[in-house]
């Protein structure tokens, strides 16, 4: 019998990841391709569409090569949420697009909430603060600012919807990255026409949105050629990385944490029916199973800041690592081992590109508080991995905090992402949620591997996503250690304290 497989394609920040999953479950083959990150002005974020297109065909022809042999049944889709693809009637790229961690679009999101009669109009509409990285103020931005390029543009879409329109043609958005935009209401499950023109925008901006696991096409004849592929493999919905990552880690039940160490921290929960948004602090968004939703709240710069270190600061370990064959990240962890928990009074905020949550300010700024001559570089390192940590405390306090059932039911933190690999940033997660951490089948795969079980069910090798929580066996549990309690709570209560003391000095 011939064996079949699916694919998750996870179009990322820092490159994209293609995984291959048997229809059985394992994991048979991952490629990733890296690609440039532009920042023409401090604050703006951008890539370029054509990037991700060529990553795409060579991650592709990497896996391919990997599973000679298996019959590809289904093509799912993962990516970054928010970013703004602008194309126009010949389906062009119109610029390069803004993405998700671009805090440009301040006083369009002002303008947006206003037009909806302030935020609790806008809540009502759509469920969701219009946050600087949502797609919606880009599109105003644009309109305001490169009215030619606005003139041009017929349809707005988001990364993976981008490469599905590469693979197939189509064009489509689904219900996870729609919600993303800022002008989808969540609820209701359509864009809210209303509130797009109250701020003069064209309705027929807004691409069709499908279910999560509702097939978009087939792979074309041309794209079968570009990628090496066979031409007619459907292509369904798929989901923005933060929901689908979730889906991925097969939380389905409202209270299991999952908390994913990409570029972005992502804290989210499944809810099993809508919930409302107290002011607006989390992202209430739809779900990759119809008629369920995702509360959850994003850390601009986790896994981030990590890479951020490693580069300005990390050039020995670099070194080092490429003599001895290891990751500088590996080394950089070794040296924050060394330095007791709690970094001997070092704190780092870690707001690099502004913040999201719970703080939205895209003005905010990071830093390292309570310097001493003491510190050397592994309290820096291990700053860095606590400072993270206690961002995303924030995040799952709030989240959980919207509702008393979510808090009773949350007894463990499910870590997924790069960071994940990492047993010191393991352990000091758990110390500072004071909850077990575990990770599961799939979690280091991100998007990709949830992308892969939404294909399945989108051709029925799975009548639900409920039923592949089965494949998704954990793997590793690190315990909160007692001794780190103490240290961490106190450390915590002051980290919670530091924006409000130096807000003054984000102003401009
Ligand atoms: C989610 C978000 C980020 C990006 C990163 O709202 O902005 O998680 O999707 O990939």
């Amino acid at each position: 019998m011939e064996k079949t497989c699916l694919i998750g394609i996870d179009v990322g920040t820092s490159g994209v990841k293609v995984l291959a999953l048997a229809t059985e479950g394992q994991i048979l083959a991952t490629a990733v391709e890296s690609y440039p990150l532009h920042s023409p002005r401090p604050g703006w974020t951008q890539q370029d569409p054509a990037d991700w297109w060529a990553g795409t065909i060579q991650a592709l022809k990497s896996v391919l090569t990997a599973i000679d042999g298996f019959k590809i049944a289904a093509i799912g889709l993962s990516g970054q949420m928010h970013g703004m693809v602008a194309l126009d009637s010949q389906n062009q790229v119109v610029r390069e697009a803004i993405l998700w961690n671009d805090q440009r679009t301040e006083n369009q999101c002002q303008e947006i909430t206003a037009a909806a009669g302030g935020l609790d109009g806008l809540l009502g509409m759509t469920n969701n603060q219009m946050l600087t990285g949502y797609t919606g103020g880009k599109i105003l931005w644009l309109k305001q600012n490169e009215p030619d390029n606005y003139a041009r543009t017929r349809v707005v879409i988001n990364p993976k919807d981008y490469i599905r329109y590469c693979l197939t043609g189509e064009i489509a958005t689904e219900v996870s990255d729609a919600s993303g935009f800022g002008f989808f209401d969540v609820q209701n499950k359509t864009w809210h026409r209303d509130l797009i023109e109250r701020v003069g925008l064209d309705p027929s901006l807004f691409p069709s949105v499908v279910e999560s696991s509702t097939l978009t096409g087939a792979v074309t004849a041309t794209a079968a050629a570009a990628c090496g592929l066979a031409a007619g493999i459907p292509v369904c919905g798929g989901g923005g990385d933060a929901v689908i990552s979730t889906t991925g880690l097969g939380l389905y039940k409202p209270g299991r944490v999952a908390v994913t160490l990409g570029t972005s921290g992502v804290v989210a929960m499944a809810l099993p029916s809508f919930m409302n948004n107290p002011q607006g602090s989390l992202q209430l968004f739809r779900g990759n199973s119809p008629d369920t939703f995702t509360a959850m709240g994003v850390t601009l710069a986790a896994a981030g800041s990590y890479h951020w270190f490693r580069e300005a600061l990390g050039q020995h370990e670099i070194e080092q690592g490429q003599q001895q064959g290891r990751s500088a990240f590996a080394l950089l962890d070794e040296a924050a081992a060394a330095t007791p928990a709690g970094a001997e009074g070092l704190i780092f905020l870690p707001y690099l590109t502004g913040e999201r949550c719970p703080i939205n300010d895209p003005a905010a700024r990071g830093g390292f508080i309570g310097l001493t001559s003491h510190h050397k570089k592994g309290h820096f390192a291990r700053a860095v991995l606590e400072g993270v940590a206690f961002s995303l405390r924030q995040v799952y306090d709030l989240t959980v905090s919207a509702d008393p059932q979510l808090k009773s039911e949350s007894g463990d933190v499910v870590l997924a992402g790069g960071g994940a690999a990492s047993p010191l940033w393991r352990q000091i997660i758990a110390d500072v949620f004071g909850l077990p951490v575990r990770t599961v089948y799939g979690s280091a795969e991100g998007g990709s591997f949830g992308a892969a079980l939404v294909a399945g069910v989108s051709i029925g090798i799975w009548p639900d996503l409920a039923a592949t929580v089965p494949l998704i066996r954990q793997e590793s549990e690190t315990l909160p250690d007692p001794e780190n309690r103490a240290t961490y709570d106190k450390l915590y209560r002051t980290y919670t304290r530091m924006y409000d003391a130096l807000k003054w000095s984000f102003a401009d």
